[in-house]
């Protein structure tokens, strides 16, 4: 299939629109998930083949909005992209527009990290200001001045980021913070760029390593991915590659969130336990029974979990991405947990959702103090970002009645087959087209 809107499993055409998710009260849950390949590294793989020409296969690739989003923006430019069963295969060709319109950026953030491909290979680049996620504003300084030391001018048009260089060339550069998207931006400038590159505080998220691992098939010289420290030799040329994403551990967690809140015993096949450590800790430290393997994770919750307090940080940190997850655990657990947000501003918008059903939360600037419950009432909620709405659905498993989660679009973005998933451990889950006027 060229780049098309995705076929959603369970009959809907998947644009999203008014889309809603039912989910009726469950439980226990029983049963095998596959994991998908993780989101926040496919798109970063499928922008690195901007840096070679020749024909690249992706394997293992999420069937989500974001993949097709991030295809569209590739065959914008002159790619062409083809997408299979759990594959994506991507031709780049010799010259490519280098222009990234905001029609597409504006639905995904990620695209941004065609800035650093677009440089290293084309020496210039215009970006539109990217869009992403309902959390706060994100910016993208310390993308701009990474490459900025490597020899790149920038400049801000209607709402455009335009970029121009001769020759990169190798730099030493601290980022201020570990950030995913400008470690990848500059990681996928620096292997084209003369001499080394040396990147310190750099992200060290599994994502991370993979691309390093795909750009180092290529052709690539990074070492260090998984520090926090990346050393990158510049090569003259890069070669086209076949690549497996690794395993998706965010919707590893949901479905273990999932779990906590349903109870029975479930199997992820293909979830890799030593990306997730301190996770897991947390929620063994709540009573969850965690058994992993080298094929995946066993884990078993007999009844009602125990709070704990937890704070996000950068990884191996507890992610802030789990974060709306564990909230959600904790509406329905046994005492008090804190949740310490320390990565975004204002990532707290589903608890004013989750109140609707009942839960007690209360944010005390970037703290929620949570109060666990016995049972929530099921209501019609919004999900305002992917996680946002994982958490609803969380919630809504062991709620009291039926819960309405409105604007699945945001859930497609980030989970394959959400419902035959979560239909097949035992889940009351349905699509809905519901009106929202009413
Ligand atoms: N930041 C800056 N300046 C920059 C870059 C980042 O101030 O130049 C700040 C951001 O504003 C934010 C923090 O640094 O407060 C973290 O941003 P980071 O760059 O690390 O995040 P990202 O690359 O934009 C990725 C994931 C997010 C995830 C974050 C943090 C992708 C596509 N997205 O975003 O995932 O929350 O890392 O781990 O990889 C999701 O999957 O739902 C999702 C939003």
């Amino acid at each position: 299939m060229k780049n098309e809107a995705p076929q959603q499993h369970d009959g809907s055409d998947g644009a999203g629109g008014y889309s809603s998710f039912r989910i009726r009260n469950s439980g226990p849950l029983e049963g095998t998930v596959r994991i998908q390949g993780a989101k926040n590294s496919v798109l970063k793989l499928m922008a690195a083949t901007l840096l070679a020409e020749g024909t690249f296969r992706i394997d293992n690739v999420p069937d989500i909005t974001d993949v097709y989003t991030m295809g569209e923006l590739l065959s914008s430019m002159g790619l062409t992209v083809t997408h299979g069963a759990g594959t994506v295969d991507i031709v780049c060709p010799a010259e490519c527009s280098t222009v990234a319109p905001y029609e597409i950026v504006g639905r995904i953030r990620a695209s941004i990290v065609v800035l650093g491909p677009l440089l290293a290979r084309f020496g210039e680049a215009t970006v539109a200001l990217p869009g992403g996620d309902n959390f706060g504003s994100r910016p993208i300084d310390m993308h701009l001045r990474g490459l900025e030391a490597m020899g790149a001018e920038f400049e801000t048009e209607h709402g455009d980021v335009i970029g121009r260089v001769d020759n990169l060339v190798g730099a030493d550069i601290l980022l201020d913070f570990p950030s995913v998207g400008a470690t990848e931006n500059l990681m996928m400038a620096a292997v084209r760029a003369k001499g080394i590159t040396v990147i310190d505080n750099v992200a060290r998220e599994p994502e991370i390593s993979d691309l390093a691992e795909m750009l180092n098939k290529m052709g690539a010289k990074i070492s260090g991915a998984g520090t926090s420290t990346l050393t990158i030799e510049g090569v003259d040329s890069l070669h086209a590659v076949d690549h497996t994403v690794v395993s998706d551990r965010l919707e590893s967690a949901t479905y273990m969130a999932a779990l906590a809140s349903a109870h029975g015993e479930i199997r992820l096949d293909g979830a890799r336990a030593h990306h997730m450590e301190m996770l897991l800790a947390k929620l063994r430290s709540m009573g969850m029974t965690i058994t992993p393997d080298d094929e995946g994770i066993t884990a078993v919750v007999p009844g009602r979990l125990t709070s704990v307090d937890v704070s996000t940080l950068p990884y191996p940190g507890i992610a802030t991405d789990y974060k709306p997850l564990i909230v959600a655990m904790l509406t329905l657990s046994e005492g008090v947990g804190i949740v310490t947000e320390n990565l975004y501003a204002g990532r707290f918008a589903y608890v004013s959702e989750l109140t609707r059903m009942g839960a007690s939360v209360r944010i005390d600037g970037h703290h929620a103090v949570v109060k666990g419950s016995e049972q929530l009432s099921g209501a019609r909620v919004k999900a305002h970002d992917i996680r946002a709405g994982a958490c609803l659905m969380v919630a809504a498993l062991s709620a009291e009645g039926e819960t309405i989660i409105s604007d699945a679009h945001h859930i497609d973005r980030g989970y394959t087959n959400f419902v035959g998933k979560l239909q097949g451990i035992g889940v009351d889950i349905e699509r809905v087209e519901v009106d929202r006027r009413r």
